[in-house]
Order: structure tokens, then sequence, then C-alpha cells
């Protein structure tokens, strides 16, 4: 198994200052992990509780003031982009990673925030697999960063929440808070439990003798242009059609909710067991009942393949292909769907054994061997220095 090293801040901190060599300060350094959700997808949306987990890889955003006006930006990934003092307004044609750092820095001036007009930006992610919530761990890192540079700290729900706007007003896409919530209050050495009605957090230990394993299946998944945001407005009909409040329909959804549309009853019927089963997963890890947790991954993989309709073949085959490895409890597929990563449960001394003979059987079908890494929990996004 290849375990792709994090990036560190001197390797930043040197990368910005070889790219902005006339820089006349020293750069601000924030660090925002990615997340895994172990269980609990597809109901942040609608007032669920979730259970994702930050990583140890996710997004590093260098930032200093810069000499005249504009934005000029770097990173790792991506091309090179400028941004001149108009383009900071939603709706600009700014390309899809500049509407991160345009929606950083127009969310951070609606809030009265006063940004320099002048920035340097240097980006680097590291998070080795897709539908690792890289989007929420780059703007996070984002806020931060411009947000220290400007003299401002948030920190917080007010920093997720502050997140979640860039992906709503800059980037089109109708998230929850799922993620925001993961990469800026997570715990180190701890999932989390995010009530995303009460927007209560706490942290749940993970027993020993389990390990977090993560498999990319290489199938990318653009997560605006994907039936997201459609699977939103199926909800918001389900709730309309039960006269309920689509904020909490995870809480108040009937078990057997009678809706005549067959799509609709099984979108409902996903959001009321996922539900069921967080609150199982978190009892079943309270317990250190590991057989207990890996079913219920296995039930929720199906959920949203059967009834919530966000999987894949790819995703399907390599669940499936874990859950035949000795050592391990269970799989499924993370976060949104279409595409992504596989989640699985496994006892340590099992998963190079396992993840190998995955990652072959994947291969021998798909033609593509999928990044496999154990996951480890990470604290919470901070500035560093
Ligand atoms: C994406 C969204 C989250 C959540 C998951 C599915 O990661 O950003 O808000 O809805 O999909 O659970």
């Amino acid at each position: 198994m290849t375990v792709p090293a994090a990036l560190g801040a001197s390797q930043i901190r040197d990368a910005f200052r070889r790219l902005f060599p006339d820089a006349s300060n020293d750069p601000v350094l924030a660090f925002a992990p990615g997340r895994v959700n172990l269980i609990g997808d597809h109901i942040d949306y609608c007032g669920g509780s979730v259970l994702p987990m930050p990583i140890q890889y996710g997004t590093w955003v260098a930032a200093a003031p810069g000499g005249g006006a504009g934005v000029h930006a770097r990173s790792n990934r991506q091309p090179p982009l400028t941004l001149r003092p108009g383009d900071t307004a939603a709706g600009q044609p700014v390309g899809h990673w500049g509407r991160f750092v345009s929606g950083a820095i127009g969310v951070l001036s609606g809030d009265g925030v006063r940004v320099p007009e002048g920035l340097l930006l240097y980006a680097a992610g590291d998070i080795p697999a897709s539908g690792l919530s890289s989007s929420a761990s780059f703007s996070v890192a984002l806020l931060l960063a411009i947000g220290a540079v400007s003299g401002q700290r948030a920190e917080g729900l007010a920093l997720a929440l502050a997140a979640q706007r860039i992906e709503h007003e800059y980037v089109g896409v109708a998230c929850g808070l799922m993620d925001q919530a993961a990469v800026v209050l997570g715990h180190a050495g701890a999932a989390l439990r995010f009530d995303c009605a009460s927007r209560l957090a706490e942290p749940v230990a993970l027993p020993a003798g389990l390990s977090i394993v993560v498999a990319d299946s290489g199938v990318p998944r653009t997560l605006a242009g994907s039936a997201y945001n459609e699977r939103r407005r199926e909800l918001d009909r389900v709730a309309q059609a039960l006269a309920l409040d689509p904020a909490t329909l995870a809480v108040t959804l009937p078990a057997r909710p009678s809706l005549a549309d067959r799509t609709l009853a099984r979108r409902a019927r996903h959001v009321a067991s996922e539900q069921r089963r967080v609150n199982d997963a978190c009892t079943a890890l309270g317990r250190g009942d590991l057989k207990g947790f890996g079913a219920l991954l296995n039930a929720s993989h199906a959920s949203l393949r059967d009834d919530y309709e966000v999987s894949c073949t790819e995703l399907d085959a390599l669940a499936e292909t874990f859950r035949s490895q000795p050592g391990c409890y269970g799989a499924r597929m993370t976060g949104a769907g279409f595409g992504g990563a596989v989640v699985a449960a496994m006892a340590p001394d099992q998963v190079d054994a396992g993840s190998s003979a995955a990652a072959s059987a994947h291969r021998q079908r798909f033609g593509t061997t999928p990044r496999i890494f154990v996951a480890r929990s990470h604290g919470g996004a901070r500035v560093h220095g």
C-alpha cells in the first residue's frame, strides 16, 4: 500500500517564497484537513446527524499582502490565477478554483472584514482521493489565511458557515454543513458526531482494533454537475407531500411514510433509515462492537445505492471487494457519491493484505489501481504561527 506523505509547513513556506520572491512579508499559513464520512450520507441538508472524521491530508494556504491591487494566486494542482478587484462578486467568470478564491474574499468582505486589495496566495492540497471534501478543506483554509492577513480570526461554527456560503453563493452547490463542520470542529483521535439541526458537535472515540481504510474508486465526480442538487429538490418534494419542514426531515420522517411517488418513497426511506444507522453506529462504536458497526456501513451502502441512487458500478464493486477480505468489518461509499471513494472498517493487522487484494481485484476488472490509505483522525483547521 503506497501511503503518500502529507505536506508540511516548511514546504509551503518555501514554495511561497520561490513563487513570490518579491513579497515583502512572510506569509500567514493555514491548514484545513479533508474528511472521510464514516456514516450518515445525504442527510446533513435535511437536519440529520452525521459521523465524519477529519483526516491527516488537506489543504494549505499561504497568504501575504501584495503590492498593487489584485490577487495573484498559485497552486500545486491548478493553473496560475489573477483576480482584479471586481472579480470577487459572485458569478464572475473566474474559473472553478477562482470561484473559491473570489468566494473567500467576497464572503469575508461581506462580513465587514477589510481584505487588502493586493494579495499573494499559494494553495497546496495533498488529499489523495476524491470524495474527501477537498472543497470544504480549501474554503476553510482560504478563509483562515486571508482572514488572518486582514486582521480577522474566525473560528467555530461561524467559520464553517462562512465556508458553506462560498459553496452556495460562488460555487453553486447547495451542500449541507457536514463537511465544513468536520473540517473546522474536528478533534484528533476521534470522529465527530454533528447534529445538523441543532448544530451541536461531539467527539466519538474510535475503539482500539479499528482501522479506517479509504480507497479511491478512480471515478472523478463533479458535485455541481451531478444529481446532488436534484436530490435536494426531491427531498423538498417529500417534505411538501408530507407537510414536514425540509430542514428537519431526517428526524421527523415516519419510518413508513405514505408517498404515492415511488422514487420519492425510496428517497425518504434512505433518509429515515440512514439517520437510524448513524445513531446505531455511535452506540456500536461506544460498545466496541466492530461487527455491528461494519454491518451498518454495509447497510448504508445498500441504501445509498438502491434507495438514494448515488452510487456507481465502480464504488459498488470496490465496497464489495473490501467486504470479501478477511478482517473487513464493513465497507461503503462515502460522501456525495457519483464516483469518489469507499471507506472500509478493518482489523489493523489485516489492512495490508486486504488492501492489496482489493486493489488487484479492482485493477483486473476496471484497469485502474485504486489509491488506498489508512485515514488517521486529525484536529480541526487552524492558522500556523
Ligand atoms: C457532500 C456535501 C455534504 C453532504 C455529502 C453527502 O460532501 O458537501 O454536505 O451532503 O455530500 O453526505
